[in-house]
């Protein structure tokens, strides 16, 4: 693991305006600077950088973080990844902690299967355009398959010669060992010899999301070969299956550009399409859809299209995949291509516009699909019907959106014929005896799996109302993040301390923004200050995510959000001093009204004088409280 002394000290060297400048054109505007963000399509800019905070927002599409969060977005990267790429931007060096050596042994060894895969793909390439063997059956294959040479080169097509020791020779002259070969799946032991793994085949490379080969897949070319169509690298630490998806670091850019991507089931299919300028496509390379694949096409769209083979095999792989996606909350539509064909070879006989005109014409949700196929096979048969109806109400309870699940629920009984509410209590049934069947999940976990009504959740925040006095205490709180360290008055105090002091038996209704206060209380104690940096980079992901959100709210705020919201809305870095006092005041003051109104619905019933007067007496301390703040913060309370 990389050291916290490193870590702060990249969080401290990077400039995130830097950072940012070597991928965006930025330009300045007032304390920020301003571009087109790099994250969607747009055509004027709503990406804002603000060097003071080290932060970027994008206003069209919401993403935001840090230096970070920039490049492990922008170039896909881990966290560890994200931070090896700015060490080396700045020369500073990676201490590590943990066991060092062996973590290092682990990068090592994958270091080793990459340049030895690499080694592997330039000598397959090799072979596909310098060798007689390779250039008469290979690339003459490659080429009657409709593909360019540009397209060859790009996608890193090669041939293994037909040769059981072709690529081991070559690999042992270049010094690599056959104990490295094996465990890069490149050769294997026959009759108590190594041997070449693929022989004799065209080779498609597959690599990882940095573009890195991780493993291979060699094609049968011969006529009437008893072996199978394609041979694929076994499983190793750099290449787990179900977790690959073929294409995506040519896709990717596209993919997040298009917001939409095409799955396939082939490699051929990917390549064709990309060659025929259809970019955003990627394939499950024949495996059922995986949660892992899934996850990873989540990280740039939602919105994915099936494309798959119209014969029963094709549609059967379809309905496998369906479910996953559901579950993953994203929005799958299935075009069927015409019986007997694959998107490479409907490409063959079809332009790239009529294919994405017959995928326009043809795609269907995926749900609305899955009932129409079930419900063809059970015309007339009441047992069957039943059947299908479960099912359905099955797919239908996978979705996560209560909102999206409802109107599946009316479409397909419709569909089916049924009453809708017959659907929903099945769908409702099932649901419950999941949750149930769940009980051992951790209670984060459970409350994920219901309907989210945190206020200001993620992007819904204007749909979302906040309750009781929780505009006000994140006010509060977004004062504390953006300014705490800062000092106000002439004693110097620091607002985080003021705000320990002020509120010290406030109790506020947000638990995450009491848990922020319980731990700026301990700071303070502890003589600590803490900068709206260290927010961002805080341990806990709940509180950096804040952060980002809160660092630039003012920006967010509608004009007329003052006035709705009882908040103060000024130019960030204005007079925090007299923001902070008010924000206090505020929050105290509706606490007061509160506790006022609490007393006077009590007085409407008290019946026993002694409480009456006891009432009137708390009443009226309440009373004198608000006025007291009221001149405080110089604002006028009407009752
Ligand atoms: P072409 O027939 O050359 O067009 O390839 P294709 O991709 O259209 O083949 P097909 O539709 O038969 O299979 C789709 C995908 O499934 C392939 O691209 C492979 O990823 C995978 N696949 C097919 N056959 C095999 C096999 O025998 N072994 C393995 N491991 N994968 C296979
Ligand atoms: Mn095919």
């Amino acid at each position: 693991m990389i050291s916290k002394s490193t870590i702060a000290r990249i969080i401290d060297t990077a400039q995130i305006e830097e950072v940012v400048g070597d991928f965006v054109t930025l330009k300045k505007r007032g304390a920020s600077l301003i571009g087109l963000c790099p994250f969607h399509n747009e055509k004027t800019p709503s990406f804002y950088v603000s060097p003071s905070k080290g932060i970027y927002k994008c206003f069209g599409c919401g993403k935001a973080g840090n230096s970070i969060n920039f490049v492990m977005e922008h170039e896909h990267f881990t966290y560890p990844e994200a931070l090896e790429f700015l060490a080396k931007k700045y020369s500073i060096p990676i201490e590590t902690t943990g066991n060092v050596v062996e973590e290092k042994a682990i990068e090592l060894e994958k270091d080793s299967l990459y340049i030895i895969n690499t080694f592997a793909e330039e000598h397959f390439i090799h072979n596909l355009f310098e060798t007689d063997e390779g250039k008469t059956i290979g690339l003459t294959y490659f080429k009657e398959r409709g593909l360019r040479e540009n397209t060859i080169r790009k996608f890193k097509l090669g041939y293994s010669i037909n040769d059981s020791t072709d690529l081991l020779k070559a690999a042992s002259q270049k010094g690599f060992k056959p104990d490295q070969l094996r465990k890069a799946g490149l050769i294997t032991q026959h009759d108590s010899r190594d041997i070449d793994f693929i022989r004799g085949r065209v080779m498609f490379t597959i690599h990882n999301l940095s573009g890195k080969v991780v493993a291979f897949a060699g094609r049968s070319i011969k006529q009437n070969d008893k072996g199978p169509k394609y041979i694929n690298s076994p499983e190793t630490d750099i290449y787990k299956k179900s977790g690959t998806l073929y294409g995506l670091f040519y896709a990717k850019n596209e993919i997040r550009k298009l917001d939409e991507c095409y799955l396939t089931e082939g490699y051929l299919d990917v390549i064709t399409m990309h060659q025929a300028g259809i970019e955003n496509s990627v394939a499950s390379s024949g495996t059922s859809l995986t949660p892992d694949q899934v996850r990873l096409l989540k990280r740039y769209t939602k919105n994915i299209t099936l494309l798959y083979d119209g014969d029963t095999a094709g549609i059967k792989a379809a309905l496998r995949g369906v479910e996953l996606i559901l579950e993953e909350d994203l929005n799958v539509k299935i075009a069927v291509l015409p019986e007997g064909n694959d998107p490479d070879s409907y490409l063959q006989k079809h332009t790239a516009d009529e294919f994405k005109e017959f995928i326009a014409a043809n795609a269907k949700n995926v749900i609305l699909f899955k009932a129409d196929v079930l419900l063809k096979n059970a015309t007339n048969d009441p047992v069957k019907k039943a059947e299908v109806i479960h099912d359905m109400a099955e797919t239908v309870a996978k979705i996560p959106d209560p909102i999206k699940r409802s109107l599946f629920i009316h479409e397909c009984s419709q569909l089916m014929g049924i009453e809708e509410q017959l659907l929903l209590s099945t769908v409702n049934a099932l649901r419950r005896k999941k949750m149930q069947s769940e009980t051992n999940v951790s209670a984060q976990e459970a409350r994920q799996m219901e309907p989210d009504t945190t206020p200001f959740h993620d992007q819904d925040k204007n749909t979302l109302k906040p309750s009781g006095d929780e505009v006000q205490e994140r006010d509060i709180i977004r004062i504390l993040i953006n300014y705490g360290d800062k000092t106000i008055g002439n004693e110097g105090i620091t607002i985080a301390a003021y705000l320990a002091k002020e509120l010290e038996d406030v109790e506020f209704d947000n638990n995450l923004y009491q848990e922020i206060l319980n731990e700026n209380k301990t700071y303070v104690a502890e003589n600590i200050n803490k900068d709206s940096k260290s927010y961002l980079n805080h341990d806990n992901p709940n509180f950096a995510k804040l952060a980002q959100e809160v660092l630039f709210e003012h920006y967010d705020l509608s004009p007329n959000w003052e006035n709705m919201h009882n908040v103060s809305v000024k130019k960030p870095e204005a007079n925090y001093f007299q923001d902070i006092i008010s924000a206090v005041n505020r929050l105290k003051h509706k606490k007061v009204e509160r506790m006022k109104r609490q007393t006077e619905l009590e007085l409407k019933t008290e019946r026993d004088p002694e409480k009456v007067a006891e009432l009137q007496k708390k009443h009226m301390l309440y009373q004198s409280w608000d006025v007291a703040l009221a001149k405080q913060s110089g604002t006028v309370i009407s009752h």
